[in-house]
């Protein structure tokens, strides 16, 4: 699998992770299920892995996961609370959950980041945390999302790009370049939503065997694209996934082939 830098943070990443939003929430009979994916993902190459407090069990659930392998995982998750208080209960468990280390500590949906930022940046200065970033998956906070970037606090964003969610083309992507940010991808697959797409007979001069290759393989031949986060709850899907993660990326007619075929 490729590797890309995390921006001007330099550490080089695996270009497909592993998201964990409602595939991760698992009670605890159903642990092996995240522990296969994993298992999977990691055996393809992946390391990047993503969760936040506002997806139930899913942080507990893959630090369990991640057991033997915290030395080779890029762990991101999120504060997500208008509390700084609260964030910092947050913050305790997430390094119980991961051997005292937050790889990339994200502010979630922008939720009082200049209060989180504050405290975050010195836990980022003891040691505790290597990188910050903020997400959002909404247009409408595209505009609070640069001011963010613009404060020079962040190594990286979190933002959707897939055919039918296109707007960080216009303004954040672009700033991204400038500033040097490391840019993740969440939604790749549009939470499931452009799944099954096309026939499979009509990807061929993609040169994909399935469409969520396709639309994985459209993010990351966006060359400001530093990772994708597609979540699952198969292995099976978790090893599809991590085989789009090697060139050839999509040039544009590749690139408008999805567009197309996505509807
Ligand atoms: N959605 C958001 O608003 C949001 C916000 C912030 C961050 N994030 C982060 O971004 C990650 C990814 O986004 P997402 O989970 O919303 O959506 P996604 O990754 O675009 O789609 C996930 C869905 O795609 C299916 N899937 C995955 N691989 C597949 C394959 N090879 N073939 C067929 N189906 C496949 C999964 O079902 P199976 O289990 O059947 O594979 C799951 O239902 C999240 O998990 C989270 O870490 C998301």
């Amino acid at each position: 699998m490729e590797s890309r830098a995390l921006g001007r943070a330099g550490v080089d990443l695996p270009v497909v992770g592993l998201g964990t939003w409602n595939t991760f929430d698992l009670d605890d009979s159903r642990q092996d299920v995240a522990d296969r994916v994993v298992e999977a993902a990691f055996e393809e190459g992946t390391r990047l892995v993503d969760s936040s407090p506002m997806y139930g069990r899913a942080e507990r659930v893959l630090g369990r996961a991640l057991a033997g392998r915290r030395g080779e995982a890029f762990v991101a998750t999120k504060i997500w609370t208008p509390s700084v208080a609260t964030g910092r209960v947050q913050f305790a468990a997430q390094l119980d959950f991961y051997d005292g280390l937050i790889d990339l500590e994200q502010v979630h949906n922008l939720v009082s980041w200049p209060e989180h930022l504050d405290w975050l940046e010195a836990e980022r200065d003891a040691g505790r945390i290597r990188f910050l970033g903020a997400t959002h998956y909404a247009s409408s906070a595209f505009d609070e999302l640069a001011r963010v970037m613009r404060t020079g606090r962040i190594d990286a964003i979190q933002i959707p790009l897939n055919p039918h969610e296109r707007e960080v083309e216009r303004e954040i992507l672009p700033l991204a370049e400038e500033l040097g940010l490391g840019v993740i991808v969440m939604r790749p697959l549009g939470e499931g939503s452009l799944l099954p797409g096309p026939d499979p007979g009509r990807l061929e001069p993609l040169g994909v065997e399935t469409w969520a290759q396709a639309l994985i393989k459209y993010a990351l031949s966006d060359p400001r694209v530093t990772a994708v986060i597609p979540a699952t709850t198969s292995p099976e899907h978790a090893r599809e996934n991590a085989a789009a993660g090697a060139p050839p990326w999509f040039g544009p007619d590749e690139r408008r082939l999805v567009e197309e075929l996505a509807g």
